[in-house]
């Protein structure tokens, strides 16, 4: 529910409550005073008779007396009966229809008057009295209807007084929320022109910016945690073999330790894998980091058959120092693809470097190109120590290496990069890549990539 509507929604209960409050208690005090004019009425008809009787003792005529209540009860239907006992004579006047209230007034031969209400009727002592019954029923009704009157009346004041209250509390909710649903509906802006947040714009405002403000500190975390990961593998990495190469420099530039011909071609040899090495690593980081800053992919014409070769012609020197044997099966013709290039290379360096690195000495690494004209297809196999099953889908993860490479791990310097960035770069093709292995006997890495590509690179 969006925050204005449920600010509203607080302050109309909230404005029922006080409204219904006052309107019971404005009930309350008007019916107490409907009731005190109805009872003060029947004081002024009772003053009125008490007049009427002091006339008549005064003049000694019942006749003013009588005459007159008859005009009252004409008048008057509230009283349907007076009965009236005038000097030991009793008269009744009317005739009772419904359940009646009594009212006594007596007068004594001096004048005075005392009277009583209800059914308790007081001592016949006086000289003369008049019981008026007032008719419950008259009375009920004629109170009724100031009800009706009344109870319209407060249903107006109050209808009035809610209207306006909630007039009020949407101006103010506006006001309340307003920089909420601004900040949030730039939130969503700025979430629609990245690709990683499509926004829903009819939710709940706060949910929405807690949500947005989840997702950008998981991403700023997540994103400072990428580069200390990836600074740390680099250092590491980049640690072992320029230790080598520091070695081997002091060796051969003392006179006292430089060894033969031989042996320096062969240390020269070291070196320069391990300035591969160091190479590859820094070329997978740096690619690391242009991928995610700018996940896309340069369109040129890629032959991949060159690529391949420079590949190899790469790895050569590493691949021959552990003797191990690269056979290259690439058609004659061109296989061509549009595509980037240096994230191409990047893919098959990657496979080849892995394929050379967790073989043993002496094996064998074949590098396959097949063409069709839907697809390329390349593989990389080797007769090394291969992958467990529970593995093959894992080592695409960014970081991840497997815990043991045939009891050599620690002797294998890696990142657990360059398969990450492999599969990212096949997923942006819209390609497949995939393993299948035997354990102890082999991986083949495998990569088909479309030629027509369905989705346009992001
Ligand atoms: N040809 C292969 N044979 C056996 N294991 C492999 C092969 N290629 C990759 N792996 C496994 O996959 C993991 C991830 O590879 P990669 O992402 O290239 O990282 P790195 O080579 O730096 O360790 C490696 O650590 C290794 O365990
Ligand atoms: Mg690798």
């Amino acid at each position: 529910m969006k925050i204005q509507t449920r600010i509203l929604l607080l302050m109309v209960i909230l404005l029922c409550l006080v409204v219904a409050g006052i309107t019971a208690n404005m009930f309350f005090f008007e019916r107490q005073r409907l009731y005190r004019t109805a009872s003060s009425r029947a004081d002024i008809i009772i003053a009125s008779i008490e007049f009427a009787i002091q006339e008549s003792i005064r003049t000694s005529d019942e006749g003013i007396l009588l005459g007159y209540l008859k005009h009252r009860m004409k008048v008057n239907p509230v009283i349907e009966l007076a009965v009236v006992n005038f000097k030991g004579r009793t008269i009744a006047i009317g005739e009772p229809k419904s359940e009646l209230y009594y009212r006594t007034i007596e007068v004594g031969e001096s004048g005075e008057a005392i009277t009583a209400s209800g059914n308790a009727k007081p001592a016949a002592s006086g000289a003369v009295s008049v019981e008026l019954g007032f008719s419950k029923a008259v009375l009920e009704q004629l109170i009724s209807q100031d009800h009706a009157a009344l109870l319209s009346r407060l249903a107006a004041i109050g209808l009035a007084g809610l209207l306006l209250g909630i007039i009020g509390s949407w101006l103010i909710s506006r006001k309340i929320s307003g920089p909420i649903v601004t900040l949030a509906a730039a939130m969503r802006a700025a979430a629609e022109e990245t690709a990683s947040g499509r926004a829903d714009g009819r939710g709940d405002e706060v949910q929405y910016l807690k949500a947005q403000y989840e997702a950008m500190s998981e991403k700023i975390r997540e994103s400072a945690q990428f580069k200390e990961d990836l600074l740390l593998t680099l250092t590491h990495e980049l640690n072992n073999p320029l230790a080598g190469i520091k070695g081997l420099l002091s060796v051969i530039s003392d006179e006292k330790l430089r060894p033969g011909a031989d042996k320096m071609r062969a240390d020269c040899e070291t070196m320069s894998s391990a300035v591969n090495i160091m190479e590859l690593s820094l070329s997978n980081t740096l690619q690391m980091f242009r991928l995610k800053a700018r996940p896309g992919l340069k369109i040129e014409e890629v032959v991949l058959n060159d690529l391949v070769d420079s590949v190899l012609r790469l790895m050569g020197p590493t691949a021959k120092m552990r003797g191990i044997l690269v056979q290259r099966e690439v058609p004659s013709d061109p296989v061509r693809i549009k595509g980037d290039q240096e994230l191409l290379r990047r893919v098959v360096i990657n496979l080849v470097s892995n394929a050379c690195k967790y073989t043993p000495d002496g094996g064998v690494v074949r590098v396959r190109l097949d063409d069709s004209p839907d697809s390329v297809e390349l593989s990389v196999s080797d007769n090394g120590v291969g992958i467990a099953p529970e593995n093959r889908e894992v080592l695409f993860t960014r970081f991840y290496r497997a815990a043991d490479h045939g009891g050599k791990h620690e002797r294998i310097p890696g990142s657990g990069l360059g398969l990450a960035i492999a599969k990212q770069a096949v997923d942006m093709y819209g390609g497949k890549i995939w393993v299948e292995s035997e354990v102890g006997k082999g991986a083949c890495f495998r990569v088909v990539l479309p030629k027509k590509r369905s989705a346009p690179a992001a």
